[in-house]
């Protein structure tokens, strides 16, 4: 089928418009110049918006504090296989970045004094593990959508380009370069073909492909799909973080804030479990640590309910006002979905997937790196990726909440420096002549062409979510997982088979959800492959078969190609530039 692309050339196009896209925008636009940022959503319903409970950053307003406890304490949170010299970085810029934000208009909440108010998080500590820090910075429980909105607007002031609602295909590729992206206008399908100088990807995470999640429904892997097409490789897929604390049966987040306020977690017989399972902190222990203790609560039927299938979020002992004024986020949405005042009753809950650890493998400066033909780590010449789609591994195989918000904007900036510094040195660089345009256009015109089949996109992606919580949920084994990898083979035969029931051109959600599913599949793959081959239990990877993490086989990166369908692994960086390395030892709460 021939077509006529609109076409258009860029410094810079920056995929995705969350907390990341926006941060590198600003800079760049700033800097002068020429910057798209194309958003499948309008900017301000990016998926950032939902992130409830803070940032951090040693700012020492409430508990002394220093950026280097929170380097012990993000490196003990990814058990190890976070990469040292990216986490230091990661918190030596945080109290400056916040600070930035604040000047940006982020209305954070106050302390008494006037001070930014920061609250107590999961795996937080005080000292090298001596006693609980306060390090999250925080507007209410609505922080994502307070730094959100100042992005955008800076963005608007300064002049940023945006494609709102146009949805990235693929990336333009000239041999091993890349040179742009193909991206379809979701109000009449247009096709157009951004050349770029630089390609940024900030698309964000994929937890739809579980069925239980936080995630917002745009998050679908788009960037990982595309970087798998183009040959590249995905890095530590089988890294899932479970939140706790998701609304229980819905997955809705319920913020790690509300036990950051003094919220408990109870069983059936009204036990603060917790208590045997990390003595010392308590519902405060990392996000993996608490997600296991709710699973072997409910597994051994000390769960609540009819089914005995959660357990309580409590906080009826705290001060209603205070719920009111720092929780007003969550004591809505209990009130909402469950049509229960936290302040009176206890929020059911469950652990429920939240974030992906793993992503587009970069350099601390955000450039895309692969392995080339002899295995060494090589950067692809014009493409950057920051924020939850990319793994620079700032949070190896566990996250610590609170520093999700801190990674996009702080590598957010960093990418926008470093693209702004090869742009003004190399002034002489060129748009190249993509060479890929016509298997990217093949792709997309299947789903253009697809005729309305007995199967659906919708019935495909459910069996696919619920192949992958089956699977590759809190607790994974052998044969979980085989049975998983089983089951996406004949997933991906009907993916190719199924048809689409809209066939029209005017916002055609089935299509993009067929091309969205696509990505979902890669990811899934990715996750199943690298879950199954890692022997050993690690932060978020919970193998019942192999218990114990094991750094003699294990501490290292897994690398995926899904183009080979073959795993290969790289070392982890245990050597901070400033500061002396964080040697391996076991992980107590
Ligand atoms: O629980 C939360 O508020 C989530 C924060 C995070 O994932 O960083």
């Amino acid at each position: 089928m021939s077509e006529s692309l609109l076409e258009y050339d860029f410094d810079v196009i920056i995929i995705g418009a969350g907390g990341a896209g926006l941060r590198a925008a600003l800079l760049l636009t700033e800097q002068g110049h020429k910057v798209a940022v194309v958003s499948k959503v309008f900017p301000t319903r990016s998926h950032t918006v939902a992130a409830q409970g803070g940032i951090n950053a040693a700012l020492a307003n409430v508990t002394p504090d220093k950026w280097e406890w929170h380097m012990y304490d993000t490196i003990k949170g990814s058990d190890y296989l976070g990469d040292q010299d990216a986490i230091e970085f990661m918190c030596s810029e945080a109290a400056e970045i916040v600070r930035e934000l604040e000047h940006f208009g982020v209305p954070f909440s106050r302390l008494n004094n006037g001070k930014i108010y920061q609250r107590a998080f999961g795996g937080q500590s005080q000292n090298y593990g001596e006693s609980q820090a306060h390090r999250t910075c925080a507007a209410a429980d609505r922080t994502g959508h307070a730094i959100l909105h100042s992005l955008y607007q800076q963005n608007l002031r300064s002049g940023t380009h945006f494609f709102d609602e146009h949805y990235a295909i693929d990336l333009l590729k000239s041999g091993e370069q890349v040179c742009g992206a193909v991206v379809m206008n979701l109000h009449d399908s247009q096709l157009k073909r951004l050349n770029a100088k630089h390609t940024l990807l900030a698309t964000g995470g994929a937890g739809q492909v579980f069925r239980t999640n936080t995630n917002a429904a745009i998050n679908s892997g788009d960037g990982l799909g595309m970087v798998a097409r183009a040959g590249f490789t995905l890095q530590d897929m089988e890294f899932w973080q479970f939140h706790p604390t998701g609304v229980a049966g819905k997955g809705m987040l319920i913020s790690e804030a509300v036990r950051g306020e003094g919220g408990i977690l109870r069983n059936s017989n009204g036990e603060a479990f917790m208590e045997r399972y990390a003595p010392r902190v308590k519902d405060l222990a990392s996000r993996d640590v608490v997600a296991r203790a709710i699973s072997i609560e409910v597994t051994e039927g000390r769960g609540c309910g009819p089914n005995k299938d959660y357990v309580l979020l409590d906080i009826s002992h705290l001060d209603g006002d205070l719920v009111r004024q720092r929780l007003p986020g969550i004591r809505d949405i209990s009130m909402t979905f469950l049509g229960k005042d936290p302040i009176e009753e206890p929020i059911p809950v469950f652990p429920t997937c939240h974030y992906m650890m793993g992503g587009i493998p970069t350099n601390l400066q955000a450039q895309v790196v692969t392995p080339d033909h002899n295995s060494e780590q090589a950067v692809v010449d014009g493409l950057y990726a920051i924020g939850e789609c990319a793994c620079v591994s700032v949070h190896g195989a566990n996250r610590l909440g609170g520093n999700s918000l801190l990674d996009i904007v702080v590598f957010g900036r960093k990418a926008a420096q470093s693209i702004d510094a090869e742009l003004k040195a190399n002034t002489r660089r060129k748009i190249s002549e993509a060479d890929n345009l016509e298997v990217i256009l093949a792709r997309f015109h299947r789903w253009q062409l697809a005729q309305t089949t007995d199967d659906s996109i919708a019935r495909i992606k459910k069996d696919l979510q619920t192949v992958m919580e089956q699977g590759c949920g809190v607790f994974r084994d052998l044969d979980s997982m085989q049975t998983a990898l089983d089951k996406l083979l004949p997933i991906e035969e009907r993916l190719m088979e199924v048809g689409l029931n809209d066939h029209s051109d005017v916002f055609n959600l089935d299509r993009l959800a067929a091309l969205e599913l696509e990505n979902l599949l890669i990811v899934a793959f990715a996750t199943v492959q690298s879950a199954l081959a890692r022997q050993e239990s690690r932060g978020a990877h919970s193998r019942v078969d192999f218990p114990e993490r094991d750094d003699s086989d294990w501490l290292k990166h897994t690398l995926y190609s899904h183009r080979l369908r073959r795993l290969s692994y790289k070392k982890v960086n245990l050597t901070p530039q400033h500061h002396a390395p964080f040697e391996p030892k076991k992980r107590v709460y």
